[in-house]
């Protein structure tokens, strides 16, 4: 019988000031991001966290399914109302991703590193192996963001065969550190990096350095697909500019800045 979280549970455990201080659990949603969404309609505040011990409608990027058996994963959404513009709504993404990373560190020592723009990877036998994802969706008024929910799920205690059949390699927290990991303590270190982040994102300064650090893509030959514009980019990721978009330079020398894709390494 998978180790449920409670709500008790989580209040218990956290050590922010603010952010995930008001606490919606549930067992069972559809999703997440969707069930945030729908509250902040009706005025919950910023750092409201949303938590589920299981969705049966996990959504990932790209209209994708996210999916992880009862109990194995973090899965859960954080609401944000910076009131920033549009253009800036990657700095969220790139401080849970941040956050992610170290909280990871903090709790198993491994090194996770990203790959642009919102997977969290580990390696293992010289390949990138997938562990957790970034799913940002953001309600905008007059150009600026208003309502922004930050989904993260890691896959924790999934065991290989609990393992989502996906076509990136794929592995938990469990398979690569050899231990059972405590989600609430992972819950709890994550929350407590993305706070300060999030703070320092919010009083000017950009987390794009210290995220692009991390990209396993920067500086590889890619191909990026866009599977809503069916349109592929191939050539090489010089880096990424403030906002987060990949700037691809393609065999003639032009370099495209790509917002959204899937983005596959080239050998
Ligand atoms: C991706 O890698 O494609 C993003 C995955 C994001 C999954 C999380 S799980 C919690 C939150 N609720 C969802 O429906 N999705 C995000």
């Amino acid at each position: 019988m998978a180790n449920l979280l409670s709500q008790e549970a989580i209040e218990k455990a956290l050590s922010t000031r603010w952010l995930g201080r008001r606490v919606y659990y549930y067992p069972v949603v559809g999703s997440t991001n969707d069930i945030l969404k729908e509250l902040a309609t009706r005025g919950e505040p910023a750092g409201t966290l949303l938590l589920a011990d299981f969705q049966w409608k996990g959504r990932g990027r790209l209209g994708r399914r996210w999916q992880a058996p009862p109990g194995t994963a973090l899965l859960f959404s954080l609401l944000f109302q910076p009131g920033w513009p549009g253009h800036k709504v990657s700095w969220l993404s790139m401080v849970g991703g941040l956050a992610i990373v170290e909280a990871i560190f903090q709790l198993t020592t491994l090194k996770a590193y990203l790959k642009w723009p919102n997977d969290i990877v580990l390696k293992r036998e010289g390949r990138w192996h997938k562990v957790g994802g970034i799913l940002l969706d953001g309600e905008f008024s007059d150009g600026e963001l208003q309502n922004a929910i930050l989904g993260i799920g890691i896959n924790v205690n999934m065991s290989r065969e609990e393992l989502p059949d996906v076509s990136m390699p794929v592995t938990s927290l469990l398979i690569e550190s050899g231990k059972s990991i405590s989600r609430l303590e992972l819950l709890r270190l994550l929350l407590q990096q993305l706070e300060i982040y999030y703070e320092s994102a919010v009083a000017g300064v950009s987390p794009h350095l210290a995220w692009e650090s991390l990209l396993i893509t920067r500086g590889q030959a890619v191909q990026v697909s866009d599977p809503k514009s069916g349109l592929t980019i191939a050539g090489i990721a010089e880096g990424t500019d403030e906002w987060g978009r990949l700037l691809v330079r393609d065999d003639k020398g032009k370099v495209h800045p790509i917002s959204a894709g899937d983005v596959t390494l080239r050998s």
